[in-house]
């Protein structure tokens, strides 16, 4: 068989297993990175949490909450060698199809003001700038605000 061979990623629901894999894509993509613990207790509370993985290998993941009509995606990250490719963006419609199938009428996030490559992920599938959390997020000597996004499901 060729080494080289490689399966064909997928998104799945994340497993406690995918932690590690998680956390270390976490820690090389954010200055201030969810802990071990957030992704837990995002498990435990039956948030909707998937996973990017090839060949056991996970490059991307995501957490959406769900409550009345409204999603919120908490966090959505794609390891640095795999971004650019289009995963970003099929994570984030898987998102939106869960959102729709369980009736959301829109889906929220936050994005921090300085992540142009996010924003522009996000104004591409139509979410809309409505608002600004002041100081939001830590930042390098402070903090930093957040722009929220809707999208209409
Ligand atoms: C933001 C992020 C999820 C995008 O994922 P990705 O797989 O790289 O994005 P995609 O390849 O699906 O890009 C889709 C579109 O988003 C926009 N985009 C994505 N990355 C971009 C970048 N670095 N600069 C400018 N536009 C970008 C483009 O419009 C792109 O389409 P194009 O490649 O045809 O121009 C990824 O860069 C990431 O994980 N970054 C670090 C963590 C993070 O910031 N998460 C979001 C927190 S709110």
């Amino acid at each position: 068989m060729n080494a080289q061979w490689k399966e064909i990623p997928q998104i799945r629901c994340m497993l406690p297993a995918d932690l590690d894999g998680v956390i270390a894509v976490e820690h090389e993509v954010f200055l201030f990175p969810w802990t071990h613990r957030n992704f837990s207790d995002s498990l435990n509370a039956g948030y909707h949490c998937r996973v990017l993985e090839q060949s056991g290998h996970i490059f991307g993941y995501g957490v959406m909450t769900i409550g009345a009509d409204e999603a919120h995606l908490l966090t959505l990250s794609i390891a640095a060698g795999w971004q650019r490719q289009g995963w970003g963006e099929k994570l984030l419609q898987q998102f939106i199809c869960i959102a729709r199938e369980h009736h959301a009428k829109s889906m929220f996030l936050d994005v921090r003001e300085s992540n142009r490559a996010a924003a522009k992920l996000y104004e591409r599938i139509g979410f809309r700038n409505i608002a600004k959390r002041k100081d939001y997020y830590p930042a390098m000597g402070g903090r930093e605000d957040s722009l929220v996004m809707e999208l209409m499901l």
